[in-house]
């Protein structure tokens, strides 16, 4: 606790106090409000605004004069963005060093960093990162950089939640928690800054997809025994608790819905975690959803008006995770966007606002351990064996100073080809703001390098998607 701020303290002594009334079930941070519905568009709810009891309840928990924010006018508005990742939640690939640190080659995420580290040790060490690694400094550069929104990860594990608030286990063992009060904090300099906030449930109990990212890499076991349900008990818990401070709950990160065991529970978990959100906080608080892996077109229809409202659908678009993709030409990748294109303004033309909520300036799989600690890449055959490979990863990642003109050229291309799938729905939401040394998957380096503008409405090849598409 002594590398707490004064500020930070205060925040904590506030949690402490919401808490309580929480439990005595006394008050409620956001007072439920209802909407009336205007028309028969199935978009059209989403653009009401908070209420003033959501209001004052951000300015009290943020514990400082911060002036307050506009309302995000979702729809009509464009989502413009950047994760945070690696923050809240570890990913090798992101901060290789704080892995590499441990001397201990088995701890491949934030799991194994628990289970096998002295727990002292391995606190002081995420406290230290939780303070580090983004800063007030980022937020103001994120705004600075004509950016309106941040999505930010959290795993389940830090989210407080008692034995008065689910019938299921609130144990998190192995996962160190300790992240929540810094998330509350970087709440209020979201806030000050003017940046809007998704927070997004990255990591569910058992593992939503057993990918590193969701602080669990092996099986995807989330829709085993109670995890669907207490999942459920921890999105009420978070939208009951700070449904004010945030403008959007993502209800869960990437589910591997290729699983029939995820994709048979999916659907009713969007709907039950929907009510629960719905039920703790009122309509203010958006909701966001996934496609799970399915496509939109899965989707059709799914939680739009009257049966849900201010439901947001978010798609990850990336373009090389399997050969097929990594086998494009750099032209069939720009193409690639542009179909991307075609089919997310298809589907949210009569449903949900969509967002294209992670996608990179990657086109290889180079990045060190973006495969998981240890793992090597596809594109150079240091993956897996008998596969095409497609020649060295040298000069595609890592430090900028090793990409030539021509690639910095082409990145700021497919930059904006793929910033025109989001313009073409409601957003765009780039991953990621920062990495320790994987420039082609960094905003902040691309600001620096000159691939990404300093506003991103600035536009090169302004009609980049009007001719590649049917
Ligand atoms: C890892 O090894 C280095 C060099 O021997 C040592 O300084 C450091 O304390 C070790 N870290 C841990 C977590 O044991
Ligand atoms: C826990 O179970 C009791 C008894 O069935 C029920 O009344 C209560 O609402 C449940 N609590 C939660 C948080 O679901
Ligand atoms: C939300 O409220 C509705 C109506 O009161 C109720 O039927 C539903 O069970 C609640 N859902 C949750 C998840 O609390
Ligand atoms: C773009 O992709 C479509 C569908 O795969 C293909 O038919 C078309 O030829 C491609 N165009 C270019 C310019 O690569
Ligand atoms: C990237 O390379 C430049 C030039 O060699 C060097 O000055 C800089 O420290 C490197 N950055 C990182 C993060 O290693």
């Amino acid at each position: 606790m002594h590398r707490l701020s004064g500020f930070l303290r205060i925040v904590l002594l506030l949690v402490t106090l919401v808490t309580l009334c929480h439990a005595r079930q006394q008050c409620r941070l956001v007072s439920k409000l209802d909407v009336q519905p205007e028309g028969s568009d199935p978009q059209a709810p989403l653009s009401a605004s908070p209420t003033s009891s959501s209001q004052t309840v951000s300015q009290t928990a943020s514990a400082s004069a911060t002036p307050s924010i506009t309302p995000f006018n979702y729809g009509k508005d464009t989502i413009r963005g950047v994760n945070l990742g690696g923050w809240f939640v570890l990913e090798p690939w992101i901060t290789p060093s704080i892995f590499e640190n441990t001397n201990n080659s088995d701890i491949i995420d934030e799991y194994t960093f628990g289970q096998m580290l002295d727990a002292d040790y391995a606190l002081d060490v995420l406290q230290n990162h939780w303070d580090t690694w983004i800063t007030e400094d980022d937020f103001a550069a994120i705004a600075a950089a004509g950016l309106n929104h941040v999505r930010m990860q959290i795993g389940y594990w830090s989210i407080p939640i008692t034995s008065a608030d689910t019938n299921y286990t609130t144990s998190v063992t192995p996962y160190i928690a300790g992240a929540w009060p810094y998330l509350l904090r970087a709440l209020g300099w979201a806030k000050k800054h003017g940046v809007h906030v998704i927070l997004d449930l990255h990591g569910a109990p058992g593992s939503q997809n057993g990918y590193d990212n969701s602080g669990q890499r092996g099986s995807a076991d989330w829709a085993q025994g109670d995890n669907v349900a207490r999942t459920v008990d921890i999105v009420r818990f978070v939208a009951d608790q700070i449904g004010g401070m945030i403008d959007v709950l993502e209800l869960l990160n990437e589910p591997g819905g290729w699983q029939s065991d995820i994709a048979d529970v999916i659907g009713q978990y969007w709907q039950d975690g929907y009510n629960a959100v719905r039920n703790a906080t009122g309509t203010s608080l958006k909701v966001m959803i996934g496609d799970a892996f399915l496509g939109v077109d899965n989707w059709d229809g799914f939680l739009t008006y009257p049966d849900a409202q201010g439901v947001l659908m978010d798609f990850h678009e990336y373009q090389i995770f399997n050969y097929d993709q990594l086998e494009m030409s750099q032209d069939e990748h720009i193409n690639y966007s542009c179909q991307v294109l075609q089919t997310l303004s298809n589907y949210a033309k009569s449903n949900l606002y969509t967002v294209s909520g992670e996608w990179s300036n990657a086109i290889t799989d180079c990045a060190k351990w973006l495969n998981g600690r240890g793992v090597g890449a596809r594109w150079d055959g240091t993956w897996q064996s008998n596969q095409p490979t497609f020649g060295s990863c040298d000069g595609y990642t890592g430090n900028m100073s090793t990409f030539s003109d021509d690639y910095k050229k082409f990145l700021r291309k497919y930059f904006e080809s793929q910033v025109a799938i989001g313009e073409a729905v409601q957003g765009w939401i780039f991953w990621t703001w920062k990495a320790e040394n994987a420039d082609d998957w960094s905003y902040q380096k691309g600001l620096e390098g000159g691939w990404i503008p300093q506003d991103p409405t600035d536009r090169l090849y302004p009609d980049i998607c009007s001719n590649s598409t049917s």
